[in-house]
């Protein structure tokens, strides 16, 4: 009987959740609420959708595998970088910090899309990391980090995170001369928080050339802080690093599996060598084109995330529950009860968290009748 390799043997399955429909058929409920992948509650940008039915006719054709009119679109919306959040907003444009405000030419070829972000962490395991080199990474983070490095053979460090952040300075400590890759989630999942400008600018400093810092920046639209770490800023210097960002989490189009890295242009010719030649689809490619444009859209989802951010604190803190700010569009909660207990309670209640560690749950900001929805289920559980 053929065998997996030694090390795809050793990985533990990822499970994913189930479809909500199946789940609503299992327990006999209607209308459940889904707060438990941070996706955007509001939908995908109308462009995107109007872009999305203009691409129909052509899908007997395979797409651009070098993706031209997104990768132009890109590099000249990094390159302007607009000040976000709009000028529209009720939140002040940023003038410092997330590179906002701030110029920084990125050429088409320093960027490299994906088939979701989750595609170039693996792409970006397989081309620097071998059998017996080593990750290192925080805990708890994004999973897929070590399912990727062990994938390949490599070993993953853990470091706990400290006050819920990536403790970078023990992360630069864990580094070895088997060290290849850094992984930051910035901000981190689950817990929904940043590294500083400052703590991030002393850890590029500590760290040894020619090893890969890879910084996830999957809810890079969402933060709100002036100190969050400048990235861009390193890549610019021409630092080994490579900025991941996608289409997945504000932009709304979690189901099309579409993200982007910002590299240095050999480190993204090295990533392309091993990148399936059509590994973005059609679709996908036109579709985040347009919601790239839609900053409308974009400054909507977050005004809408800021809301619920706000009530969904309001209400825990009158129900003096624990929870960490969060810079993101999801609420890490360290609860008393056994996580499992709690997220399956509120499942039969047709909402749908995620469970985390043994006494925490992650909870994804959602619309405010879904957000109203959560807390009175919530405070029913707790009762009982
Ligand atoms: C930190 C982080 N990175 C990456 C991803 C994957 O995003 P994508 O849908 O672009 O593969 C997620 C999705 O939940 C995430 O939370």
């Amino acid at each position: 009987m053929i065998k997996p390799t030694e090390y795809v043997s050793r990985i533990k399955p990822y499970v994913p959740g189930k479809p909500i429909e199946e789940l609503e058929r299992e327990l006999g409920i209607k209308d459940s609420v889904k707060l438990a992948s941070n996706e955007n509650p509001t939908g995908p940008s109308p462009w995107a959708l109007q872009a999305i039915s203009n691409s129909l006719n052509s899908l007997n054709r395979y797409p651009d595998g070098s993706g031209y009119y997104l990768k132009n679109a890109l590099s000249e919306k990094l390159s302007k970088n607009p000040p976000l959040p709009s000028d529209k907003s009720p939140f002040p444009p940023l003038t410092k910090g997330g590179g906002r405000g701030i110029t920084y030419r990125v050429s088409t070829e320093e960027i490299i899309l994906g088939n979701g972000s989750n595609e170039l962490i693996d792409i970006a395991v397989r081309t620097f990391l071998g059998p017996g080199d080593e990750a290192v990474m925080a805990h708890p983070s994004f999973v897929v980090y070590s399912m990727a490095v062990q994938s390949v053979g490599g070993g993953g460090v853990q470091v706990p995170l400290k006050d819920y952040k990536h403790d970078l300075d023990a992360m630069a400590d864990a580094v070895t001369s088997k060290t290849r890759i850094l992984f930051i989630a910035n901000p981190n999942n689950p817990t929904g928080t940043i590294n500083t400008r400052t703590e991030f600018d002393r850890l590029m400093e500590r760290l040894p050339d020619g090893m890969l810092v890879v910084v996830d920046e999957a809810y890079h639209e969402y933060v709100t802080d002036p100190e969050y770490a400048d990235s861009l800023k390193h890549f610019r210097a021409g630092r080994d690093i490579l900025i991941l960002r996608t289409f997945s989490k504000i932009y709304g189009l979690a189901g099309l599996r579409i993200g982007y890295g910002v590299a240095r242009q050999d480190i993204v010719a090295e990533m392309n060598k091993i990148r399936a030649p059509f590994n973005t689809n059609s679709i996908a490619q036109r579709a985040a084109t347009e919601a790239l444009r839609d900053e409308e859209h974009v400054n909507r989802s977050r005004e809408i995330n800021e809301e619920g951010k706000k009530f969904l604190y309001q209400e825990l803190d009158s129900l003096g529950l624990k929870y960490i700010p969060t810079e993101t569009n999801f609420i890490y909660m360290p609860i008393e009860q056994d996580s499992k207990t709690i997220y399956e309670a509120l499942l039969k209640q047709g909402v749908i968290v995620r469970p985390i560690g043994q006494k925490e749950i992650r909870v994804t900001i959602g619309l405010p009748e879904e957000n109203k929805r959560f807390i009175e289920v919530l405070k029913a559980v707790l009762s009982e």
